[in-house]
């Protein structure tokens, strides 16, 4: 586990409760773009994991304010969410979500599962974080199992990484480390640990490309 990832969790801990609360307040900024944001990522989800059985064990990596994990259980799946943060951990379970404190990069997934979901997760781990993050999904997922994520398009950014407190959306008043990605870095690693690319897109940002999205079949 890199410093950076590991520095970046020691300010979640303290200050979860600051980007709960600052998600709220940005969303209510301009409700309509949150909705179709919403919108959007609820209709990747869907059609991601459409190919499993009803009923079919989801991981959440990151779950944070544990709204992808609600929506995932909507779907019908049986879901596990986890985080680091108390105050994550918290906000999923007064959502009723059987939620489990788990960092990815030091623990060992409890069971094997069907689909692993790990959404702005990425963004703060370095190179390397983000191959033992594929590896160890792989190895803990079914056969035919399915992993969705994303990372930030290096392509979009003028550097590989920084430390940074966004002004206005999740200010959080500490900075955070940030890590963006090349898609032959993503495809080399993907490679390597074995998965099929299953779908991939790319979305957000002014000229839609600012994340990169994969779905991997195991
Ligand atoms: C930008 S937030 C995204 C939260 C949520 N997935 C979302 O899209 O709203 C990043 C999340 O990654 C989690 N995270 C970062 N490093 C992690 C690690 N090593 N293991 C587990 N979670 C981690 C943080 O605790 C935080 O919940």
């Amino acid at each position: 586990m890199s410093i950076e990832n590991k520095k970046t969790l020691a300010v979640y801990d303290k200050t979860a409760h600051l980007y709960l609360a600052s998600s709220i307040e940005h969303d209510n900024l301009d409700p309509v773009k949150a909705s179709r944001k919403r919108k959007k990522l609820e209709s990747l989800i869907k059609s991601s994991f459409a190919c499993l059985p009803s009923g079919s064990k989801i991981f959440e990596i990151g779950s944070a304010d544990g709204a992808n994990s609600k929506f995932i259980e909507s779907l019908g799946f049986n879901v596990t969410s986890s985080d680091i943060a108390d105050d994550f951990i918290n906000a999923t379970k007064s959502k009723g979500l059987h939620t489990i404190k788990f960092n990815v990069l030091e623990d060992d997934f409890p069971e094997k599962y069907s689909g692993v979901f790990c959404w702005r997760v990425l963004v703060h781990f370095t190179k390397e974080d983000a191959l033992t993050l594929i590896q160890k999904v792989y190895d803990a997922l079914e056969d035919n199992g399915i992993l969705l994520f994303n990372v930030i398009n290096r392509d979009t950014k003028n550097t590989d990484e920084e430390w940074v407190d966004f002004e206005g959306e999740y200010h959080m008043g500490v900075e955070r480390y940030y890590s963006y990605f090349r898609k032959e870095e993503l495809d080399s690693m993907i490679d390597k640990v074995g998965f099929k690319i299953h779908d991939f897109f790319k979305q957000g940002g002014d000229n839609n490309d600012k994340w990169l999205i994969y779905v991997l079949r195991k």
